[in-house]
């Protein structure tokens, strides 16, 4: 048997920006109430020529320079989104071939917001188990064409971006390693964050559109209680399952949606705010990619070094949830 450890990340922030000041000429909306409630200031936005596989791979290869490795030695790739290119093929099939991969296992995962700690698991799971050694997990999001800039609840949060990780093989003796993951989903409650169009259920027509049923509809505040809810309660599995306490924990790096979430799950565990990345501000919620995004820019800044103990939360859409404890 292996562990996984984390060979190299890298993302990718389109350089587009959609400000609260913009959006106050769209919506009903002012700078202070979304700075209040979010603590959003700006958002990034693909531009027209460019599709999730484009920010995908731009954050692959950095990933792979940061790993010192090439596309010809990943044995498998997952793209975390709920944003691809297409319905099919996968994103991550666009990917392997963008990449120069070799005909190597590439498939998508929709986990929605969790998505990134759900395939950092699932990458884990195969290095553990000894069938591969280098996996691309990438967490990439298109979202903005998902969201209708008519409703001021949604427009204002969503972002577009992605990050990229290797995960890759090392020993049981390695320290730094994923040492726990656990995932969670509450489909009962799925209907609390939908986009309801383009499926089987409600495939595209003319009323689709005129209903505008191609973009995401949220209840915000159910949204809310239960983000703090199950990602508080995956923080404290991750502990127990480790027999280790907040204090040990070097960086609380959670699913970035808003700072008032980020803020109650630090307050439940007296969790110190020094200790949290906070990227919510620059990126918005960049779904699947918020999680390395975030990473990314506490280790550009110096913050996250080798050998800290990470503690990764998301909750998304679904309702998904889960945690990744591990030491860098
Ligand atoms: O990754 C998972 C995806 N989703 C989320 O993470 C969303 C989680 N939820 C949230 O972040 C918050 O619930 C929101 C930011 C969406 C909303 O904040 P809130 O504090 O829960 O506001 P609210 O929905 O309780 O609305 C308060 C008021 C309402 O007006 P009334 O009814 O009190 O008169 C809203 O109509 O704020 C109004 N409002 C706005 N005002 C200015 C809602 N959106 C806006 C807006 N600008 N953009």
């Amino acid at each position: 048997m292996y562990r996984s450890r984390v060979a190299g990340t890298g993302s990718y922030l389109p350089p587009g920006v959609l400000t609260n000041a913009d959006l106050e000429k769209m919506v009903e909306t002012n700078d202070q109430w979304i700075v209040e409630r979010t603590g959003i200031k700006r958002r990034h936005m693909a531009s027209s020529d460019q599709a999730c596989s484009d920010l995908s791979l731009i954050a692959a290869e950095n990933a792979l320079k940061d790993a010192g490795l090439t596309a010809q030695d990943l044995d498998a790739i997952i793209v975390c989104t709920v944003s691809g290119d297409q319905v099919m093929p996968s994103t991550a099939c666009v990917l392997q071939h963008k990449l120069g991969a070799r005909n190597i296992m590439a498939f998508d995962l929709s986990a929605a917001c969790s998505g990134f700690v759900y395939g950092l698991s699932v990458a884990d799971q195969f290095i553990r188990t000894g069938v591969y050694k280098h996996v691309l997990v990438v967490g990439a999001e298109v979202l903005h064409r998902f969201v209708n800039y008519q409703d001021r609840e949604t427009c204002i949060l969503f972002g577009d971006g992605a990050g990229a990780w290797i995960l890759s093989r090392t020993s049981t003796e390695d320290k730094n390693v994923i040492m726990s993951s656990h995932l969670h989903a509450d489909g009962g409650l799925g209907d609390l964050f939908v986009l309801p169009a383009g499926g089987s259920k409600i495939p595209f027509s003319a009323e689709v559109l005129e209903n505008k049923g191609q973009y995401v509809r949220m209840k915000g505040r159910e949204i809310f209680k239960n983000a703090v809810r199950t990602m508080s309660h995956c923080c404290q599995e991750a502990l127990d399952a480790n027999e280790m306490t907040a204090d040990q924990v070097d960086w609380l790096i959670p699913h970035q949606a808003n700072n008032r979430i980020i803020e109650a799950i630090a307050e439940y565990y007296e969790f110190p705010k020094e200790k949290v990345v906070v990227s919510v501000h620059e990126t918005g919620n960049t779904s699947a990619a918020s999680i390395p995004l975030a990473f990314q820019m506490a280790k550009d800044d110096g913050r996250v070094k080798r050998g800290q103990v990470i503690l990764l939360t998301a909750f998304g859409a679904g309702l998904t949830s889960g945690s990744l404890l591990m030491r860098y």
